[in-house]
């Protein structure tokens, strides 16, 4: 294990590595190893030699208005262009599922080769792929302790709250917080990142099973982790659903979309901010999951399927356009956000949202559903509603609008769960971030305040 990899001489760690694994294969460490050296010159480069150029204004609305917009972190693994969306170090999401390994069997990308290439920057063999899903899976038990804890909680507490506390709670185990107690050197500092980083990506599945098995089926029995699985085929399993391989692909697919979505979104910003104070993962993650929790950012997947349930409830199956826009301007009317739509960076249709409607349209019975059809026919109706009523910069639907509606077709209704399916997602691009903030020696980050005296002052003499 990588952990025990870094405290060994490297001779030894290295055959007790390749023990267990094909000869020719490298190991996710390996391959970032290869690449450290070159990003870290670059970054030294940039600094010497641009430390002092000007690449964007600071202008008052940025301090009042969220800081949209503003240029001002280091994120390499993903980057967000507002019409065109998300790019994997370069990468369309079409082009991921051109290139990126699917599990034994299916056909939709995964957990493991997104996690590889963003860590990494290159595009991980299928045999790569598999044996970052066994070393996964071989990680992948949650200690007695964290059972017990999340065992004594109340039924009724919210699961991303249950999420973030088992997170939190298994920081007993950081191998970075113990070596950093001990006395490590700086440059060492991304390997036990990363032995802590794997170790929590390989437990989410486990602890957000145990979640939903005690809010929605307690006493239920709960299957081992299956070594000859991936992260996301061990997760269905765990959650109860693992005879259903659609189900499986979507949740595959769904979760290596949903994994990076560059830096300064609520989540991936507060990872990135508290684990600049040299916080280990765990604890940077559970902070993460605290900001995904709230209804303008992860929770808007329970929103949706909330909103679109009363839609239907209201107005019955047989939905016209007319009268979606109807339910749109009493939802907008009542001074409720439509969730699902809109986003911070965007100002087109999410391509996240349109994967999800492509998994859609190759699944007859998918079609079919009532709800799919409403999410459809929100969306032929919402972005004209809402660029009418004239507030939201981006008219249409992120990837919450499209989300929900499968897992509820596949039987997986609690739609107070989908934030926690979300948050084991998020930890890819939020770990490797991590990694490599130690990696490239990143700063604690202290952006500076102003009250509005300040801002007065610096208006009238800037
Ligand atoms: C995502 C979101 C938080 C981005 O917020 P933002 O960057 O401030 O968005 P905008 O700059 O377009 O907001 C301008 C105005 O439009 C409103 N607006 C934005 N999206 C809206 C929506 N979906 N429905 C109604 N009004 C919306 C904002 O509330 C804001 O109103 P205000 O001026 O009265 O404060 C926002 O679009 C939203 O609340 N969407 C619904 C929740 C959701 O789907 N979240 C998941 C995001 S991935």
């Amino acid at each position: 294990m990588l952990g025990r990899v870094s405290l060994l001489p490297k001779s030894v760690a290295r055959r007790s590595i390749s023990s267990r694994r094909h000869a020719s294969t490298k190991t996710i460490r390996d391959a970032l190893e290869e690449v450290i050296p070159a990003k870290q010159a670059r970054l030294k480069q940039l600094k010497t030699e641009h430390g002092q150029t000007v690449i964007g204004d600071i202008k008052v609305e940025h301090v009042v208005g969220g800081m949209r917009g503003l240029k001002a972190m280091l994120w390499e693994s993903s980057v967000l262009d507002p019409m065109e969306g998300i790019r994997f170090h370069g990468l369309s999401i079409p082009e991921c599922q051109k290139v990126l390994p699917a599990a034994p069997g299916g056909k939709e990308i995964i957990a493991e080769s997104m996690l590889w290439l963003l860590m990494t920057s290159k595009t991980p063999t299928e045999a790569e792929t598999r044996q970052l899903s066994r070393e996964l899976a071989e990680r992948g038990e949650l200690p007695e302790y964290v059972v017990q804890l999340i065992d004594s909680l109340p039924q009724s507490l919210h699961p991303m709250t249950q999420l973030g506390m088992g997170v939190a709670a298994l920081n007993k185990e950081s191998k970075f917080a113990a070596a950093y107690e001990r006395g490590i050197k700086k440059t060492e500092y991304w390997t036990y990142t990363l032995e802590d980083s794997m170790n929590l990506l390989a437990r989410l599945p486990a602890l957000a099973a145990r979640i939903y098995r005690n809010v929605y089926n307690p006493g239920k029995p709960i299957p081992g982790v299956n070594k000859d699985l991936d992260l996301v085929g061990n997760y269905v399993n765990m959650l109860g659903y693992g005879s259903n391989h659609d189900l499986t692909e979507y949740l595959r697919l769904y979760i290596a979309l949903h994994g990076d979505h560059e830096g300064g979104n609520a989540s991936a910003h507060t990872a990135h901010l508290v684990g600049s104070t040299l916080s280990d993962p765990y604890l940077a993650y559970s902070a993460a999951l605290f900001a995904l929790a709230g209804p303008l950012h992860g929770l808007a997947n329970q929103e949706v399927l909330r909103w679109q349930l009363n839609m239907q409830k209201e107005i019955g199956d047989n939905v016209s356009h007319d009268d979606i826009k109807e339910f749109l301007w009493r939802t907008l009317q009542s001074g409720q956000v439509v969730p699902g739509y809109g986003h911070g960076v965007l100002r087109s249709p999410d391509p996240r949202f349109m994967a999800l409607q492509k998994f859609c349209e190759t699944r007859p019975e998918l079609l079919k559903d009532p709800v799919i059809q409403l999410v459809k026919k929100t969306y032929d109706v919402a972005p004209g509603v809402l660029k009418e009523h004239g507030k939201t910069k981006n008219p249409y639907p992120n990837v919450d609008a499209a989300s929900g509606c499968v897992l509820y077709h596949y039987g997986l209704t609690q739609f107070k769960y989908y934030t926690v399916i979300f948050g084991v997602s998020r930890a890819l691009g939020c770990l490797t971030q991590l990694v490599w903030a130690r990696a490239l020696g990143l700063p604690i980050e202290r952006p500076k305040s102003l009250s509005m005296d300040v801002i007065d002052t610096l208006v009238k003499s800037p």
